[in-house]
């Protein structure tokens, strides 16, 4: 696995794979790598000739009063995972290479932020998008790979794809979950053990959810079966128990055939989201 923190470097690499018509699968990841990060190299892997994963931590995603400082990270363990994986090439620039200077363009992301984690974390997605086309332009990935954990992300980043005619597949990855049903997060390490204890209540509350969904489909009640259900388990606080239509994330359900049942719950230490999509066709 050839690792590299130089924009140049890089560069160099990937024009050899493109001169020889080699397809590139790219997972953009910010480290601390588990077997949801896994997972999309292995779809990577099976479906391209050279797979590219990046490992950044990204200061224009995070707001002023997040956890940027203290998000978890190590390299050597991750670039250990990443090898056995099966990465080709892995990018871990520095801030300074990927933001040197600010021309103070940016790119917003649309009605799809408002809802959601986007609208806790004001900004949160315009600076993913800001990260990712940097990504897109210096991978120039055949096909790039997002998980279906983050939906909301892959949503915006679907949308921006096609608006804007980037020349590049987006594939979605499945939830990766522990055999408890939490959803696998580099954020889980800061639960205390008692909040690690309460934290697959998360999935069994949306699936509840989504199965009193499909009976009736009344929005209010399967939202308050999955709110009641966390508020009697947990001692975290709901951020948000929303049911929408996907990707377009809007309240009217008739937009999309397929509706997401997401949560995202504060806990002492990291909030945690989670998801379940329900195709209607
Ligand atoms: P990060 O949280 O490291 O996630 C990298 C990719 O792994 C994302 O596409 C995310 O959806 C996926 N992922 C995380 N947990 C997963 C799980 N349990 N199962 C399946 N896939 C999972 O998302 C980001 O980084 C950043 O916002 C990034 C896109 C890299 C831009 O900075």
């Amino acid at each position: 696995m050839i690792q590299v923190q130089l924009i140049k470097e890089l560069k160099e690499y990937i024009k050899t794979q493109r001169v020889s018509g080699k397809s590139i699968g790219f997972v953009p990841t910010m480290g601390y790598l588990h077997e949801g990060h896994i997972s999309l190299v292995k779809q990577a892997r099976e479906e391209n000739d050279y797979v590219v994963m990046s490992i950044f931590v990204n200061p224009a995603q995070f707001g002023p009063n997040e956890d940027l400082g203290s998000y978890p990270r190590d390299l050597e363990r991750d670039t250990k995972l990443a090898e056995e994986a099966g990465v080709d090439l892995l990018f871990f620039p520095q801030v300074n290479e990927m933001y040197p200077q600010d021309g103070g363009i940016s790119i917003h992301a649309g009605a799809q932020a408002n809802v959601l984690c986007g609208a806790s974390r004001p900004g949160h997605f315009d600076g993913v998008l800001k990260v990712v086309t940097k990504f897109f332009h210096l991978v120039e990935p055949t096909t790039v790979y997002f998980g279906q954990k983050d939906a909301q992300q892959l949503a915006i980043i679907e949308t921006m794809v096609r608006d804007y005619n980037f020349p590049l597949k987006v594939r979605r990855g499945a939830t990766v979950r522990e055999p408890d049903g939490l959803a696998k997060s580099s954020r889980n390490v800061f639960l205390s053990k008692a909040e690690r204890a309460h934290a697959p209540i998360i999935h069994q509350a949306i699936q509840l959810g989504i199965e009193q969904y499909k009976l009736n489909q009344n929005i209010e009640q399967a939202k308050q079966v999955t709110t009641q259900h966390i508020e009697n388990a947990i001692s975290g606080k709901i951020d948000y128990v929303e049911l929408l239509s996907y990707p377009n994330l809007t309240t009217d359900v008739s937009n999309d055939t397929t509706v997401i049942l997401a949560v995202a719950v504060f806990f002492e230490k990291a909030r945690l989201i989670d998801n379940i999509l329900l195709d209607r066709k």
